[in-house]
């Protein structure tokens, strides 16, 4: 298709600024600009220069002849059903200058387009390699505006996904579509997904995508719903699931961090002190069982893991034993016992060490294609965040050993992030934090990725978002969400934050490594089932 001419630059007004431009065209061409879309710009004066830009304010409408204010523009309007047509008028829209073209690329510009420049439409085609939308194996939808332009995430590129993703948006915003569009396509491409999964909402994914709307709209991409093929859920044990089917898998107390263990646990500094000085007596009391604990511990050889080092159980008879004598451990007296209540109440859900259940396998867990959801939608918060600590650290370690690089690249899920980690209990989730950082800059050498999902980014911590690179930002209202993400994302213009409150639902802006503007996407449903709430009843 050859670039059709569509209107001209107009001159600018005093205090116009740098990256915006005022284009005039004629009302029989004003329905092809639309909000978001592309327009190539051909300067009139001074040089050969192309800019390109996207329509970000109008249609809005001027008579042509007579001033808005005149009597015969006031009268026509006024008096529509005698008046067949209104006096001539035409359209003016607003432009945000993105840069200027260099062969099909986009650079910044340190000019703007002159008055009575030519405003073309831009082709498909044109737009793939001036976006950098060619390459890419993982389809997540189209850019807004583009039926038939893909936007695609390179799966095998190790400055994308390995840079870890933010998935941000307001309640009903489309996050969970969005994350389950790149589970499907990661899993597909052979990567191992786990899914912290707080609702629920995953565990159906085995399941073809079931609504008719939905499959419709899939139609466009050439896609058909399918279930994935190897896919498993975990629960943890003695606590309920969504789907009958969860298997149950069970916390070993001695595979979490004890700092990381005090944090989550909310314990004082006297009572962390007594918890280390604790867990020191039952490591040096079964130091025996290190070396044979050790050799289970090479995640790479199957075999059940039936023995630990020190359970709940053992801590909490360690206390009672040194209840009358504490100063004997070096710990305070009076830190104890509040100690003891906290681990009691743990051991209330029969979560922890149960010799029964399985414990998180990172060899079983991490196969090419696979996906694991682990379904926290019935789990306390407190295990919900210890399995999440010793899921992480588990993954991780894994990954540290495999040497050969036999493990699959691999991307964790982490539904409802703020709910793991928040801005309010950062300073005393250090450890947490302190491992978070760690996975995120030396597991990309392992092809380790973590997708944080939030629809409160403002109680994240910014060190999160220094972690997540390609951000994928839906629907946000509210302005204290929408500043954190504005403060710490590079590269997405006042504009295109301005489009953020008024983004469809499944509408989103991905900023990220891949891409050197950032787009805005309308992001394909999923091939797999959602759950709705009458699954669940
Ligand atoms: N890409 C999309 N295109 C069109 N509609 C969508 C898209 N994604 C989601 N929706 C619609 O929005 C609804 C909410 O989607 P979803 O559950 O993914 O949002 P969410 O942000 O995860 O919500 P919550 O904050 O409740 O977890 C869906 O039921 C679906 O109808
Ligand atoms: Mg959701």
């Amino acid at each position: 298709m050859k670039p059709e001419l569509i209107g001209f630059v107009h001159f600018d007004r005093p205090g116009s600024k740098n990256n915006q431009i005022e284009v005039l065209v004629a009302k029989e061409k004003a329905s092809f600009f639309l909000r978001n879309k592309f327009i190539k710009i051909v300067n009139s004066f001074g040089g050969d220069k192309h800019f390109i830009g996207r329509i970000v304010e109008g249609p809005f409408f001027q008579p042509e002849e007579v001033s808005r204010d005149s009597a015969l523009a006031q009268v026509s309007i006024l008096h529509g059903e005698e008046f067949p047509a209104p006096p001539n008028f035409y359209a003016t829209f607003i432009i945000e200058v993105i840069g200027e073209l260099d062969g099909t690329r986009i650079i910044s510009s340190g000019s703007r387009p002159s008055p009575q420049s030519k405003v073309l439409t831009l082709n498909d085609d044109e737009l793939y390699s001036i976006l950098g939308l060619e390459e890419g194996d993982m389809v997540i939808g189209n850019l807004e505006g583009y039926p038939n332009i893909c936007i695609k995430f390179n799966s095998k590129k190790i400055s994308v996904i390995p840079r870890n993703l933010g998935i941000f948006g307001t309640v009903g915003s489309g996050k969970t579509n969005t994350a389950q569009v790149l589970i499907e396509e990661l899993a597909n491409q052979q990567w191992a997904v786990l899914v912290l999964d707080i609702e629920g909402e995953y565990t159906m994914m085995n399941k073809p995508n079931d609504n008719p709307h939905e499959i419709e709209k899939l139609k466009r991409f050439g896609l058909t719903p399918s279930g994935l093929k190897d896919f498993n859920v975990l629960k943890l044990c003695n606590q309920e699931s969504t789907v009958e089917t969860a298997e149950e898998v069970t916390i070993k107390i001695d595979q979490i961090d004890p700092y990381v263990l005090a944090e989550i646990l909310n314990t004082t500094e006297p009572q962390t002190a007594a918890l280390m000085a604790i867990i020191d007596i039952l490591k040096r009391k079964n130091k025996d069982l290190k070396q044979e604990l050790d050799e289970e511990e090479n995640v790479l050889t199957p075999g059940k893991k039936t023995k630990s080092m020190y359970t709940l159980d053992n801590i909490i008879e360690t206390i009672d034993e040194h209840k009358s004598n504490p100063e004997k451990l070096g710990v305070r007296r009076g830190s104890l016992q509040p100690l003891r209540r906290k681990l009691i109440s743990l051991r209330r859900s029969r979560a922890f060490d149960d010799p029964t259940a399985v414990s998180i396998r990172p060899d079983v867990l991490l196969k090419p294609g696979k996906v694991t959801v682990f379904d926290l939608s019935y789990t306390p918060d407190y295990e919900k965040n210890l399995l999440t600590a010793q899921l992480l650290s588990r993954i991780f370690e894994a990954k540290k050993k495999d040497k050969t690089r036999s493990l699959p690249k691999t991307a964790i899920f982490i539904e409802e992030a703020h709910t793991f980690v928040s801005r309010e209990n950062k300073d005393k989730m250090f450890e947490t934090i302190r491992m978070l950082k760690e996975i995120a800059r030396r597991g990309r050498k392992r092809w380790l990725a973590l997708c944080f999902i939030s629809q409160q980014p403002s109680h994240l911590p910014n060190e999160i978002f220094e972690l997540a690179n390609t951000r994928i930002i839906h629907n946000i209202r509210s302005s204290k969400n929408l500043d954190v993400l504005r403060l710490s994302s590079g590269g997405v213009t006042e504009e295109m934050w301005n489009c953020v409150p008024t983004l469809d639902v499944g509408h989103a802006i991905i900023n990220g490594p891949q891409f050197k503007n950032s787009l805005i996407a309308q992001i394909r449903f999923c091939k797999t089932k959602r759950v709705r709430q009458e699954d669940i009843e």
